[in-house]
């Protein structure tokens, strides 16, 4: 079943944020293992905290020499496999792009992150023509503001949709992503009295998973 791992060499972009956003939207409904490919662990850590849904198995990846059996095994038991990857351009997360069906870039509207995203789309490129085969890979606009954006944030934003695939839905900064670390489980189990628009984050998370659905399909977009 589908591989999609999360990629970009800059920290904080939203790897794994958005990782868990999307293993446990699409949860709600199929089998999902997310793997936790970052020796920071910080997917591990988000699963101790809370209870993860039911159909979502969460692992820590072994390392390099483990990576692609892991992937395999993953495969053989969830309808979809995401891949949390640490922001390095490591062997570790060559041999996970090698085994993705999509890799997805995270960058926010500044330009270290659209630097950053270039690097990450570049490696994507090169693991490619490695494997002889494309890895379909999409830039996520992660972290932005779902307000009016700031005119140099625009151009960063229009300047990187113009050149590479990206999604439509930016998975905007939203403090109920954010506090998927302090409290754990998915956004469906926030206390509504604690963290403020949740409604409105899960319908964002939803529509990204749709298109990431879609966009595995190779519906246009
Ligand atoms: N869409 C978002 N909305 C709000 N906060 C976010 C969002 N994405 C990431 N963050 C926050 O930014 C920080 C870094 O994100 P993280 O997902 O850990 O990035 P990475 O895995 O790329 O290093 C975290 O504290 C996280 O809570
Ligand atoms: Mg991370």
């Amino acid at each position: 079943m589908p591989v999609i791992s999360f990629a970009t060499p800059k920290g904080g972009a939203g790897k794994t944020t958005s990782a868990i956003v999307l293993a446990t939207t699409l949860a709600q409904r199929v089998s999902v293992e997310l793997i936790d490919a970052d020796p920071a662990a910080r997917t591990i850590a988000w699963a101790k905290r809370g209870s993860v849904p039911e159909k979502l198995t969460v692992t820590q990846s072994a390392g390099e020499k483990a990576i692609q059996d892991e992937i395999e095994t993953a495969t053989r038991r969830a309808a979809f496999v995401i891949i949390d990857l640490e922001g390095l351009a490591s062997r570790l997360n060559a041999f996970a792009m090698g085994e993705s069906d999509l890799v997805i870039v995270p960058l926010g509207d500044e330009q270290q992150d659209a630097d950053a995203a270039v690097e990450a789309l570049k490696q994507i490129r090169q693991e490619a023509r490695f494997a002889r085969r494309e890895i379909p890979s999409a830039l996520l606009f992660a972290r932005t503001k779902a307000a009016v954006k700031a005119r140099n944030a625009k151009e960063i934003n229009a300047e990187m949709r113009g050149a590479v695939a990206a999604f439509k839905t930016e998975l905007n900064d939203r403090t109920a992503f954010s506090s998927l670390h302090s409290y754990g489980g998915s956004l469906y189990d926030l206390d509504r009295s604690a963290v403020g628009g949740v409604e409105k984050a899960i319908d964002n998370a939803e529509a990204f998973a749709a298109e990431v659905v879609s966009k595995l399909r190779g519906d246009q977009q």
